[in-house]
C-alpha cells in the first residue's frame, strides 16, 4: 500500500462548486472524489504511469519540456512531496495526480510563479490521451479553480496556452476562464518561436 503524502491541516474551506462526489482530506491535502475521476495526491508509484501517459505527441508538444524517464518523474514527484511539507505561504505550488480506473493518468496543478505576488499563480493540467474530449478536464479544473482561489486567497489564476492548442483553449473557455491576449513569441521550442494565449480567471 502506497503512503499518501500530505501533513497537518488543510485551510481551503469548504468543498468548491462543481463537485459531484465529496471532498476529504489527506494531510495538507483535500481529495475530490467523483464517479469519473478522483483528484487526490501524487504517490511514488504514480511515476509509471505519469511517465507513460506523457509519451504522446499531444502532451510533448504543448509543454516546454516533460521528464525523458521513470526516474526524472519520481525526481519531480519527491521535490512535490518536500514542498507540500512548507507552509502555506511558502509553498511553490500544489500538484495533484488525477487517478482514472484505478490509476494515474494525468495531472493539475498550481505554481506561485511570482515570488512577490502570491495573490496570482499559474496552472498546468494534462490527461491520457484516452480520456481526452469527454469533458473531464473542464470539470476538474472547475473544482480546481473554486478550490485554489479560496485556499490561497487568489485575485489571479492564469494559464498559457499554445496558440495551436484548440482543445486546451476550448477547456479554459468552459471553465470560465477569459482570453487576454496573444504573448507573442513567448517560448522557443525546437528551434522555433511560439505564441501563447493568455487565459485568466480574476475574482
Ligand atoms: C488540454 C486537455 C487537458 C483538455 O482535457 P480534456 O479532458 O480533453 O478537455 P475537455 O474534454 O473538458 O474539453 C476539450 C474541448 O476541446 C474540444 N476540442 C478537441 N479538439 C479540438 C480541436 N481540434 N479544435 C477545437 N476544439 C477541440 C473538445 O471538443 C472539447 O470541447 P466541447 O466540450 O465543447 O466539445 C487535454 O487535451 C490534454 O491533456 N492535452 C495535452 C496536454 C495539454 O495540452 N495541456 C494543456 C497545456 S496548456
Amino acid at each position: 500500500m502506497d503512503r499518501i503524502f500530505g501533513f497537518g491541516p488543510d485551510d481551503g474551506g469548504s468543498n468548491p462548486p462543481g463537485l459531484v462526489g465529496f471532498g476529504k482530506m489527506v494531510g495538507k491535502m483535500k481529495v475530490f472524489k467523483t464517479k469519473k475521476f478522483i483528484l487526490r495526491p501524487a504517490k511514488l508509484s504514480d511515476a509509471e504511469n505519469i511517465y507513460k501517459y506523457q509519451q504522446d505527441e499531444g502532451t510533448q508538444k504543448n509543454f516546454m519540456s516533460t521528464p525523458k524517464n521513470v526516474e526524472e518523474v519520481k525526481k519531480e514527484l519527491r521535490n512535490d512531496f518536500r514542498d507540500r511539507k512548507k507552509p502555506k505561504n511558502k509553498r511553490d505550488g500544489e500538484e495533484w495526480t488525477i487517478e482514472i480506473d484505478g490509476e494515474a493518468s494525468g495531472q493539475i496543478s498550481i505554481y506561485f510563479h511570482d515570488k512577490r505576488n502570491r495573490s496570482k499563480a499559474k496552472l498546468s493540467a494534462w490527461i491520457a490521451r484516452k480520456h481526452r474530449n469527454k469533458g473531464i478536464m473542464t470539470k476538474i479544473l472547475k473544482i480546481f479553480t473554486g478550490y485554489t482561489f479560496k485556499k490561497y486567497n487568489l485575485v489571479r489564476l492564469e494559464g498559457y496556452v499554445r496558440e495551436y492548442n484548440k482543445p486546451s483553449a476550448r477547456m479554459m473557455e468552459k471553465a470560465g476562464y477569459k482570453l487576454e491576449g496573444i504573448i507573442r513569441k513567448n517560448q522557443k521550442k525546437e528551434g522555433r518561436y511560439v505564441n501563447d494565449l493568455l487565459y485568466a480567471k480574476v475574482k
